[in-house]
């Protein structure tokens, strides 16, 4: 089993987008994937209930509580477990959840402002020995990237300067909005309009493969 932490103390960044569509493409290719929210506005257990109304899209379970109750309550067989983390999270909240990720996700948007405050929190995250030490993979993805601004581009420049990998940019558009309202995701469909989403997320779901 493989559980994956996402995080970032700025809120807004696409904690809840990178969790739904990461476990719906798992689930897409069968694998039992469980999200635990483990954020109070539940965004990542309504996605969760929504998907169950439909019946041709691969679940995922959804679970909320403190870590240790969730990790007891796994279901067996579970093969993936995605952590979707709140905005403003403290070194001492996150702390539970880093000791059980065996992967942690920090998105972050575009502009300085992220920048900066991704900067911070990846600082914060420097106090956790295991990934000092480089034993917990940890890797920036990098959302809403409209790749043919001048602002994207020095985004992902800006972000090279940081002591952890870039593993993956995401693109700017509508269909993670509506998608993800409807408890669905890219990786439900196969139309040409999703297709370039989901080559987006080819680098970061080879970077995360790796790390199992
Ligand atoms: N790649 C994208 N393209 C367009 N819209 C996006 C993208 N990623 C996220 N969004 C939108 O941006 C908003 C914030 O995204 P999301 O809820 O995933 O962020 P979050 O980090 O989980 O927020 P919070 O800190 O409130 O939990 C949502 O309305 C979402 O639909
Ligand atoms: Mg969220």
């Amino acid at each position: 089993m493989q559980t994956i932490l996402v995080a970032s103390s700025k809120g807004g960044c696409g904690k809840t987008t990178l969790t739904t569509n990461l476990a719906a493409a798992r689930a897409q290719k069968g694998r039992r994937v469980v999200i635990i929210d483990a954020d109070r506005q539940h965004s990542s257990y309504r996605w969760c209930a929504r998907r169950a109304e439909h019946e041709n899209l691969p679940g995922v379970l959804g679970m909320d509580g403190p870590p240790s109750q969730c990790f007891d309550r796994l279901p067996e067989g579970t093969e993936l477990v995605i952590i979707d983390t709140p905005a403003g999270i403290t070194e001492y909240q996150l702390s539970p959840w880093l000791e059980r990720a065996d992967v942690v996700l920090v998105p972050t948007l575009p502009s300085q402002i992220d920048f900066d405050a991704t900067a911070e929190f990846l600082d914060m995250l420097c106090g956790n020995a295991r990934i000092r030490r480089g034993k917990l993979p940890t890797g920036i993805v990098c959302n809403r990237l409209k790749p043919w601004t001048y602002a994207s581009q020095e985004a992902m420049e800006n972000l090279r300067e940081l002591s952890f990998p870039i593993i993956g940019g995401l693109r700017d558009s509508q269909a993670y909005v509506l998608l993800t309202g409807l408890g669905k995701s890219i990786f439900d469909y196969g139309s040409e309009l999703v297709r370039r989403h989901q080559d987006d997320w080819r680098k970061p779901l080879r970077w995360i493969a790796r790390q199992s």
